[in-house]
């Protein structure tokens, strides 16, 4: 019988990598997610919906469900999870991967200025005097922005929010990634922007913004990742990750989690 493997998604990397591991056969996959989004694609495999209950929560469904292995494949700025799985692995004696895309970094022709919250970010666009910006962010986080009167926003989502947070100055904007170079290029000239407010997402769908700002000098505030255990494994991409996987078929499970290279990340 196929050993568990637990995946903590919500990504799209986790829909990649339950794809290719459906693909391959040799693994009874359950996809994890924590019920944010009403009628969610399903994921390959089998899927459950909601919070384990924190750490022991998490270490009881580990060992009553018999889990092998865990990947956290929750998004970058999902900030509590990664520690509740690192915690409940440990517990559990359960070896634990996070498979994350890797944040972008600046080049020396990139201006920016990285904060660790919104209220930082709305306070850099203070200082800075921003005049005219793009929010490229997402709709919880509007509200931290309405009351920095003396910058004009153009903001940028993927669907109108319900209720419309009140900006002094702001223009709509409603689109869904990805978003080609020359787009972006033309959405910067003709907005005459100056400042862009995003968080570090990495990858490709969103970054071609970033080009077009570093050719033009424009400035990026830039809301940095929140920090995550430092001893668990990473893979960055999905290849990676399956690697990974495949080097556990010969791993005794680690009853005691201090005897794990995986915990170690090695
Ligand atoms: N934050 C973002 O910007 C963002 C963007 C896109 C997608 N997402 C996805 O949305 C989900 C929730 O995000 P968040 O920022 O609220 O995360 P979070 O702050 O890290 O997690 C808060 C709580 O939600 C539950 N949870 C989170 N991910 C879960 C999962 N995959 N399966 C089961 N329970 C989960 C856990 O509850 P218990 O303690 O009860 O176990 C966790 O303690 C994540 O899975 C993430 O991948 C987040």
């Amino acid at each position: 019988m196929p050993a568990n493997l637990l995946i903590l998604g919500g990504t799209t990397e986790a829909y990649d990598l339950a794809d290719r591991l459906a693909g391959r056969g040799g693994w009874h996959v359950i996809n994890s997610l924590a019920g944010r989004t009403a009628n969610p694609r399903l994921p390959a495999g089998e899927t459950r919906i909601g919070g384990f209950g924190g750490v022991e929560g998490l270490a009881r469904y580990l060992a009553e469900r018999s889990i092998r292995a865990v990947i956290d494949v929750t998004h970058p700025f999902a900030a509590r999870m990664g520690w509740n799985a690192a915690e409940g692995c440990r517990l559990a004696g359960v070896p634990l991967l996070r498979l994350e895309r890797p944040a972008w970094r600046p080049g020396p022709d990139d201006v920016w200025e990285p904060v660790e919250t919104w209220t930082d970010a709305a306070e850099t666009l203070r200082r800075l005097a921003a005049r005219r910006v793009l929010l490229a962010v997402g709709r919880q986080e509007l509200t931290h922005f309405t009351d920095v009167d003396d910058s004009w926003f153009l903001i940028r989502l993927v669907t109108p929010p319900d209720p419309k947070p009140a900006f002094q100055a702001a223009e709509w904007l409603y689109s869904r990634g990805p978003f080609a170079l020359d787009d972006e290029r033309a959405l910067l000239d003709t907005w005459a922007i100056d400042t862009i407010v995003c968080k570090n997402s990495g990858g490709e769908a969103t970054s071609a913004k970033l080009i077009a700002a570093r050719e033009r000098g424009i400035r990026v505030v830039m809301l940095q990742r929140p920090a995550r255990p430092a001893e668990v494994a990473r893979a960055a991409t999905v290849d990676e990750a399956l690697n990974w996987i495949d080097g556990l078929s010969d791993t005794p499970i680690y009853l005691d989690a201090e005897d794990s290279p995986y915990q170690r990340g090695v």
